[in-house]
């Protein structure tokens, strides 16, 4: 499959009149032969690289060039092995036709002529988009990590009453379905949220039935407690959001959403805060960037048309990739203060391939977190104006950082 789709990006090249002459082309000749909408040049950048990793193109001193040729018939090879390996993953037919569809379609999705949503939301309905994310063998195993990692923090839980869980980004409700079946017999408060709203009216309808279900729009890159205040939440969350005294939820799950987030760990910290003590993270997310995302799902991940072009301001900042790798994640975790993290699947389990992995992590008790107003109000009367920094985030740790020899035992 990901053949497929490093032969399509070079035959993009190749039909937009590069690469036939012999020439070299900066980045620069490429995005604008290709005509490629500002919000997708990265996505075109990210190809160069690949088909560059892959030996399909030479790339020096900035110049690309020496394209491999494909033809059509190599070309209409590679679309029937995609069609075999999406038999093989047990993928729906109807995500064969989007993949193929997604292929051709290159040069037009690039453009912004065409959106991918139209394709993978044909008439506004989401059957295409449950293959991709629910009726396939990686999905189907995913699914039911996160829905086995959700019932066993439901056990393990102190508190009694109904289990309070927030899911984020729930999309097509793929990870939502196993978590319900999963939690049957839990008498449940479950807030269903997502950025769009066309998903909360899908949602609705479909869960509409099931006792305690809760819809609210939420952003991870806005203030998210502030979001759920104003959503209609009972009124004992309600107050508990506001004071900050107790957080809400005893479980957030997060599935396929989070590397959506600007700041990952400002978007970790934020979700932190948004459970009780000892309240349990389930994660799900892609740590591998396939080749056929990069000709399919990531023309999702560019900032909308009306958006600033701003890009990620985290450690993926400049480097034209979306996904965390395991490692990744398991630091940023740390570092806002999750511990006790379970991985599924192990990295010698077969699935392990497909690099989707569940993080399970504890939100933990936490060492005592100086508060960044009060430090910013007490920089402000102490600082001249122009050494006040404009923002302050506490964490608990920086990954990565060796500690300071300077620093003693018990010293934060
Ligand atoms: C890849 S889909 C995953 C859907 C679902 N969780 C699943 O696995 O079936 C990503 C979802 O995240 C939502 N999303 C994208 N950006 C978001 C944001 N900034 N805040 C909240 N949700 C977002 C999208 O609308 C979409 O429904």
């Amino acid at each position: 499959m990901d053949h497929a789709a490093l032969l399509a990006m070079a035959h993009t090249l190749h039909r937009a009149g590069l690469f036939g002459d012999g020439r070299s082309y900066s980045t620069g000749d490429i995005l604008s032969a290709l005509g490629a909408a500002p919000r997708h040049h990265w996505i075109v950048r990210r190809w160069l690289a690949a088909l560059t990793r892959e030996g399909m193109l030479r790339c020096e001193g900035g110049e690309h060039h020496g394209l491999r040729p494909v033809s059509r018939p190599e070309l209409a090879a590679a679309m029937r092995n995609l069609e075999t390996g999406r038999r093989g993953m047990g993928y729906p037919a109807e995500m064969g036709r989007f993949f193929q569809t997604a292929l051709r379609s290159l040069p037009n999705l690039v453009r912004d002529e065409i959106s991918l949503q139209s394709l993978l939301f044909p008439g506004g309905e989401t059957g295409t988009a449950q293959g991709n994310y629910r009726d396939n063998l990686v999905s189907r195993h995913l699914n039911a990590l996160a829905a086995a990692a959700v019932a066993t923090a439901s056990r393990s839980r102190d508190a009694q009453g109904r289990l309070r869980v927030l899911e984020i980004g729930a999309g097509v409700g793929a990870t939502t379905e196993f978590v319900l079946d999963a939690l049957a017999h839990v008498p449940l408060d479950y807030l269903f949220t997502d950025v769009s709203g066309f998903f909360l009216d899908a949602a609705h309808e479909r869960f509409g039935h099931m006792p305690g279900m809760r819809y609210a729009l939420l952003d991870i890159n806005a203030t998210m407690s502030a979001q759920l205040s104003s959503a209609q939440l009972s009124s004992a969350q309600l107050s508990s959001t506001q004071c900050g005294d107790e957080a809400p939820f005893d479980i957030v799950l997060a599935a396929n959403v989070l590397h959506n987030a600007r700041h990952t760990g400002r978007t970790l910290a934020a979700i932190r805060e948004l459970l009780v003590p000892g309240g349990t993270l389930v994660l799900l997310e892609s740590c591998i960037e396939h080749h056929l995302v990069s000709t399919s799902m990531h023309f999702l991940m560019s900032p909308r048309p009306e958006e600033p072009l701003a890009g990620f301001a985290d450690l993926r900042e400049g480097q034209d990739r979306v996904f965390l790798t395991r490692t990744e994640w398991l630091r940023q975790l740390a570092a806002v203060g999750f511990r006790d993290v379970q991985v599924r699947p192990d990295p010698d389990d077969p699935i392990a391939a497909a690099g989707q992995y569940v993080f399970s992590t504890v939100r933990g008790e936490g060492a005592h977190r100086p508060d960044p107003a009060s430090l910013l109000a007490a920089a402000a009367e102490r600082l001249p104006r122009h050494l006040v920094l404009r923002e302050i985030q506490s964490v608990d740790a920086f990954p990565g950082l060796a500690m300071s020899p300077c620093r003693r035992p018990g010293d934060r």
